[in-house]
């Protein structure tokens, strides 16, 4: 009789740290997002309600950003490490472009929304957005002039928050990949994952703000950390 030992499930958080090689830009680093828009304008309902034609050109803009950009080796050593691990690994991310897709990864959970999502404000249905989002768009479902971004703005509830608390109890390794552990609730991943028995590591150009949360980390580019982390868990 042989015994086998349980394929352990992997939990991976990404953040925009895993697209900067990509050349998507990221939040909170020199020259990020954050030091040319206002979070406050660009990224809250409130912004969208005052000023709805800044938030679509700031939204059409990365959209436009992200429809060109090639995923980098960070994303497809991911996509690799879902196809070859025997158990299960699960790709929660922050980010909102398709690069963990366009990767070769799949059941991608976005907990802040996709660029390429339209969401009606009124009516809750959802569509695929136009490259360019025009103000007053109307929902095919009901017809009123209110279509935004699928995109989770500051003091909005993230999605699919009940199925990544599930898998982060289950977790038997966690890694969080490029995110400055600034935005909760993912910055708390750790602590959640660390709770259940998983084993915790970090992947970071930068310490994070909750590094010390975690059991082991990485430091530098994730182009070059995450490869060389997936082929040791592959042992290839
Ligand atoms: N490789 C790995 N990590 C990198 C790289 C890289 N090449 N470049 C930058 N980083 C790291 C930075 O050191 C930083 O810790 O990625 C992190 C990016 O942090 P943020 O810009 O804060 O991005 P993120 O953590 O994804 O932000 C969370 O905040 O406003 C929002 O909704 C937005 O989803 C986003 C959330």
């Amino acid at each position: 009789m042989t015994s086998q030992r349980r394929p352990e499930k992997i939990v991976i958080l990404t953040g925009a740290g895993i697209s900067a090689e990509s050349g998507m830009g990221t939040f909170r680093d020199e020259g990020g997002l954050w030091s040319q828009h206002r979070i406050e304008d660009v990224a809250t309902p409130e912004g969208f309600a005052r000023n709805p034609a800044l938030v679509q050109e700031f939204y059409n803009q990365r959209r436009q950003a992200a429809a060109k950009a090639e995923p980098n080796p960070a994303h497809q050593a991911l996509a690799r490490l879902q196809r070859e691990w025997p158990g299960e690994v699960v790709i929660v991310t922050q980010n909102v472009d398709a690069l963990h897709e366009a990767g070769g990864s799949e059941s991608v959970i976005h907990m802040h929304g996709e660029l390429a999502g339209a969401l009606c404000a009124t009516c809750g249905h959802r569509w695929a957005a136009p490259e360019s989002m025009a103000v007053g768009e109307p929902c095919p479902q009901c017809a009123n002039p209110s279509a935004r971004p699928d995109v989770v703005w500051f003091g909005e509830m993230p999605y699919h928050m009940e199925e990544i608390f599930a898998h982060l109890a289950e977790a038997d390794l966690f890694a969080a990949i490029g995110t400055s552990g600034q935005v909760y609730p993912a910055a708390a991943f750790v602590q959640e994952a660390a709770a259940a028995g998983a084993h915790t590591i970090e992947l970071n150009l930068d310490p994070s703000a909750v590094v010390s949360d975690f059991a082991e980390t990485r430091p530098g580019p994730a182009g070059q950390t995450v490869p060389a982390w997936v082929s040791e868990l592959l042992g290839s």
